[in-house]
């Protein structure tokens, strides 16, 4: 079990759906603080504002995942101004739409040095702080899309099924340590993920908004409901966290038909069908 009370716990991306969320959810489970990043100044600074209506402790730095001195720097701020982090929780990301032949590798490099090496950063430069305490626990949030492949995903695909690997790895390692660690594999959340997301440039802006609003269409878990299932998995330690019902179907259908399952995509069970 690990005990949320009085505990320090970091959030990446947190100015926004999930991130923000987690940042409420941790401080009505009674976390000492939390220590909340992002690059969106603004965002950051709302989820601050709310922990601090809801009774909790934040403190705000504005920190981009994918700049390897950068968290390694804040890491060191942590451990100087606040005795170190007990919960980490990687979760900044970013989502991006093309199909294989149409991907840039810029694009792909972007979507990976967030969403992948962003977490491997955080996870690298804090694990020295929890194996220091003795204890601890690192959350990386992956997806069902680390699950699953999907058309059009290839490079957040290729991030998030990383990130599971990378994840369950390091919970092999520490399985004789008092380190837990947690995958995270939400569905669709209602978040602002697609609104954010890259698309290809050919892509109007009108198509955009309606990528956007079929996917508040199909996302059917809140944010604040992702938030307390993540929560609840780290009170109990579980290794890999499913959020929905599309993920624990979906999750299924992928362990029936692990070669097969692109039919899913005909059905339309993860939205319009083509
Ligand atoms: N929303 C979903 O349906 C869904 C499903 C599966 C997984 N996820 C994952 O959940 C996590 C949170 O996403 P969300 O849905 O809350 O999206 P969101 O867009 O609402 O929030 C993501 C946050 O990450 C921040 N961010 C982006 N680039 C960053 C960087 N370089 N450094 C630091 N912060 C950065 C953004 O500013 C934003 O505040 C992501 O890892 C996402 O891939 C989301």
């Amino acid at each position: 079990m690990t005990d949320i009370t009085r505990k320090t716990a970091l959030i990446t991306g947190a100015g926004s759906g999930i991130g923000r969320a987690l940042a409420l959810c941790l401080t009505q489970e009674g976390a000492a603080r939390v220590i909340l990043t992002d690059v969106n100044r603004e965002g950051l600074e709302e989820t601050a504002d709310q922990v601090r209506n809801a009774g909790g402790t934040a403190e705000t730095f504005l920190l981009d995942v994918s700049d390897k001195d950068g968290v390694y720097d804040f890491a060191e701020t942590v451990a100087r101004e606040f005795g170190g982090a007990d919960i980490v929780i990687n979760n900044a990301g970013v989502a991006q739409v093309a199909n294989v032949d149409e991907l840039t590798y810029d694009d792909f490099e972007w979507v990976m040095n967030i969403d992948f090496w962003g977490m491997v950063y955080g996870t690298k430069a804090f694990l020295p702080q929890l194996q220091q305490k003795g204890a601890g626990h690192i959350v990386n949030v992956s997806s069902l899309f680390g699950i699953i492949a999907a058309p059009r995903q290839a490079a957040y695909n290729s991030a998030k099924f990383a990130i599971r690997g990378f994840t369950e790895a390091l919970a092999h390692e520490m399985r004789e340590t008092a380190i837990r660690v947690s995958s995270v594999h939400p569905g669709g959340i209602k978040t602002n993920i697609v609104r954010n997301a890259r698309f290809l440039q050919s892509t109007s802006a009108g198509e955009r908004q309606e990528a956007a609003s079929n996917f508040d269409k199909i996302a059917r878990t809140s944010p604040a409901k992702a938030a307390e299932i993540i929560v609840q998995g780290i009170k109990k330690d579980r290794r890999r966290i499913l959020i929905g019902m599309d993920a624990r179907l979906i999750d299924l259908i992928q362990r029936l038909f692990p070669s097969r399952y692109g039919f899913i995509f005909k059905k339309g069970l993860l939205g319009p069908a083509d």
